[in-house]
């Protein structure tokens, strides 16, 4: 039986590599959760505090390329421990239900898996920013590298071609970041990372075919969501929090 902390939100991360369609799916979701009675709160990584974003601006620099894995690896975590204190442990402490673009199993991914950092400093880093503290849920959105990198290109296309669209602080528009510069072969390496964490504790994570079109998969993200934590899809507020 799951042990249902009262009072405490959830702790819900998106995963998968560039295109996979994260930052797509989370905002669908957010709004889904938030009509059902949820409070939510959406957020980001690296990123989610000033601090936090200023120094993803220095992770995604281009100027930066070749950059020491641990330097990487170091303010990766740095942004971490910010985004915890500030963000999400007082959110989850009041109840809301933070959902989070990208995690530490991101960190996993690029910095051990596509980087060659060893799993374990990267493990005792974890210990070190997080104490005890682990998504409740990680959802590996999975697509093919060859179908994600094409997403992101087309991305990418678009955001050159209109003016008004956000370009990352430190990038210009339509400019490739530095993860966004690796090969084939980098990304299939964090693909196979994401999965392989999912495979082993199957209990917080769950692979998401995310192939398909964004109401598809956005309906997938929400039915895992609703079997692992049973809030009660259209109703209220009240019911919410008396039901669940
Ligand atoms: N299911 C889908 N089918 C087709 N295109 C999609 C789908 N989901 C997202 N896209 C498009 O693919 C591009 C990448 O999606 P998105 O930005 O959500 O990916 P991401 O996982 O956040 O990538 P990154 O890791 O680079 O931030 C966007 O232009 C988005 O509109
Ligand atoms: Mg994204």
């Amino acid at each position: 039986m799951k042990h249902v902390r009262s009072g405490r939100g959830r702790f819900l991360v998106f995963e998968g590599i560039e295109g996979a369609g994260k930052s797509t799916q989370l905002p669908l979701v957010e709004r889904r959760l938030g009509d059902a009675g949820v409070k939510t709160l959406a957020t980001r990584e690296p990123g989610g505090t000033p601090l936090g974003e200023s120094l993803r601006a220095v992770l995604l620099d281009p100027r930066f390329t070749g950059m020491s894995p641990a330097a990487e690896l170091l303010v990766m975590f740095a942004a971490r421990a910010e985004h915890l204190a500030k963000v999400i442990e007082p959110a989850l402490a009041a109840g809301t239900w933070v959902l989070c673009d990208r995690f530490t199993d991101a960190t996993f991914a690029y910095q051990g898996g596509g980087r060659g950092v060893d799993a374990t400093q990267i493990a005792a880093l974890e210990e070190t920013a997080q104490g005890g503290l682990r998504p409740d849920l990680v959802l590996v959105l999975d697509v093919p590298v060859e179908v994600g990198l094409a997403r992101a290109g087309r991305r990418r296309q678009m955001t050159m071609g209109f003016p008004a669209a956000p370009a990352e602080a430190g990038l210009a528009r339509g400019m490739t970041d530095r993860f966004e510069r690796e090969d084939a072969d980098f990304f299939r390496r964090v693909r196979e990372v994401y999965l392989e964490r999912a495979r082993a504790r199957p209990e917080h994570y769950a692979i998401i075919d995310a192939s398909a079109d964004e109401d598809t998969t956005a309906e997938r993200v929400l039915t895992t969501i609703s079997k692992r934590f049973p809030y009660r899809r259209h109703s209220t507020r009240q019911a919410y929090e008396a039901g669940i």
